[in-house]
């Protein structure tokens, strides 16, 4: 049988007080809608219409090829907005599954499981429910004392005794796509909001004696909907402890879940530690045998096998195998470390190329540089990449040593094996194996403090 969805993502999201329509807020790096996708199409459907209003455009860019989306302008309630995807949807003739676009934590396979229940029965609807100690505003099912669903009644029309009632309507329904839209044309709008409910299409169904049917989630947080800010952070909270379990049980070592927090794309390898308050965001790689923490802040960072990252900021850059960062070093974007590099505490790096097992190990700032392999950078050294209006490059060759405290006036180049001497303002090139000291000669004044030492002697 043919499948389809339709995502319900037309909703102002007043609650969320923002700009940003609601379903682009992102959840552990990801906007919330990205994981509804995710999870139908890994429910085996390809075929998705997102129906959007509020800032609609922002929600069309960087959609999936296979995702098509309608506007929904007014937007006078959920059977309204399905029934914007008619032309779309026209000679459908399988399963719809419908879906609202704020609810992130549902899985592929709650939706797997509906959609075969509804199909296996032969359904013309049939309702994700949940059983909720605390209904709150969700709509209550209501079912004949045999048990049979009769109909959907939203909190705000519902009676003292169906109040009390605690399974739920979690917004998500299979359909069969028979008649779908003819019957969401007769939907009325006589209710407290005025709207035109979706759900009123059950009791529409079980009228005409088609068949309903209701299906219970097992885990009831997977529903738990998106409105505000708060049930952002919570639903967030729920997604990252997912995410750092599907670490841990890939072999990867969290000491503290409570005070890690990793993105929804990110990968690590196997045997690497997560120690506490580290934060691994973007579209991360962290290979093998690592140990990444505590304190360690990276953002769209590849990182190769057994390296050690601790207090350290890096973005947008590649890490070799065994590199040893830290602590306090802050690499920003455009930085390739190759293997076994060494950055110490409170070195910057920016657009830095550095080769194998060369060390940066303390005070300096290296900007816009190549260098090669073995090579050893005295504390305090620093490139000067910036004459006011533009930047320049240096370049350092394989096995030199730079003494500390070292200044590279760029564009500047320093040979393979060259040596520079402390203390050195470099602003002309340096040839392979030489040496090259560039400061002010040291002069002695002898028993220049001698006449000051008599008078305190003399005191
Ligand atoms: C809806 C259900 C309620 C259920 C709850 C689950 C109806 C009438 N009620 O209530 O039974 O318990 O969801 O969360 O359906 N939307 C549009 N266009 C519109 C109105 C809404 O696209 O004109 C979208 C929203 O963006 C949202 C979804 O539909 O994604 C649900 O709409 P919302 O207004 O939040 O409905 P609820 O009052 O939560
Ligand atoms: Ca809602």
């Amino acid at each position: 049988m043919q499948r389809a969805a339709v995502i319900l993502a037309a909703g102002k999201g007043t609650r969320m007080k923002s700009e940003l329509p609601k379903v682009l807020h992102k959840v552990c790096g990801r906007p919330m809608l990205d994981y509804v996708m995710e999870a139908l199409k890994k429910a085996g459907i390809e075929n998705i219409v997102i129906v959007a209003g509020h800032h609609g455009d922002m929600v069309a860019k960087n959609l999936p090829e296979n995702v098509g989306i309608v506007d929904q302008h007014p937007q006078l309630g959920t059977a309204h907005a399905l029934l914007q995807t008619k032309e779309k949807l026209e000679g459908f003739g399988g399963n719809l599954l419908v879906i609202g676009g704020d609810t992130p934590l549902i899985t592929h396979l709650s939706l797997k499981n509906l959609l075969e229940y509804h199909e296996n029965i032969g359904a013309r609807a049939t309702v994700l429910t949940a059983d909720l100690a605390d209904p709150g505003n969700y709509g209550r099912i209501i079912r004949e004392s045999t048990g049979k669903v009769l109909k959907i009644v939203e909190q705000r029309d519902a009676g003292q005794e169906e109040l009390t009632v605690q399974e739920i309507n979690t917004g998500i329904y299979a359909f069969s796509g028979e008649g779908l839209f003819d019957a969401l044309l007769e939907i009325k709008n006589n209710n407290a909001q005025k709207e035109y409910y979706l759900t009123d299409l059950i009791e529409k169904y079980v009228k005409a004696g088609l068949s309903v049917a209701a299906f219970k989630i097992k885990d009831s947080r997977e529903i738990l909907g998106i409105n505000d800010r708060c049930q952002l952070a919570e639903v967030e909270s729920i997604m990252r402890q997912r995410i750092l379990t599907d670490l841990m049980l890939s072999g990867v070592t969290v000491v503290d879940p409570k005070n890690t927090f990793v993105d929804k794309d990110v990968e690590v390898g196997q045997d690497t530690t997560i120690l506490p308050f580290t934060i691994i965001e973007g579209k991360s790689f962290i290979g093998p045998d690592c140990t990444i923490g505590p304190g360690a802040h990276l953002v769209d960072v590849q990182v190769g096998a057994g390296a050690l990252i601790k207090n350290s900021i890096i973005m947008e850059s590649s890490i070799g195998n065994n590199c040893n960062i830290g602590p306090f070093a802050y690499i920003r974007p455009g930085c390739v470390l190759e293997q076994g590099v060494k950055v110490g505490d409170f070195v910057e790096l920016k657009k830095a190329k550095i080769g194998v097992k060369s060390k940066v190990p303390h005070l300096s700032y290296i900007g816009d540089t190549t260098m090669g392999s073995d090579v050893n950078i005295g504390a305090g050294t620093i490139t000067c990449n910036y004459d006011g209006s533009n930047k320049w490059p240096t370049i350092i060759g394989n096995r030199a040593f730079v003494g500390s405290n070292t200044n590279f006036v760029a564009p500047v180049e320093i040979g393979s094996g060259a040596v520079i001497g402390a203390g050195s303002t470099i602003t002309k090139n340096v040839p392979d194996n030489a040496l090259s000291v560039a400061r002010g000669r040291q002069k002695n004044i002898e028993g220049y403090n001698d006449k000051k030492t008599i008078k305190e002697k003399d005191l």
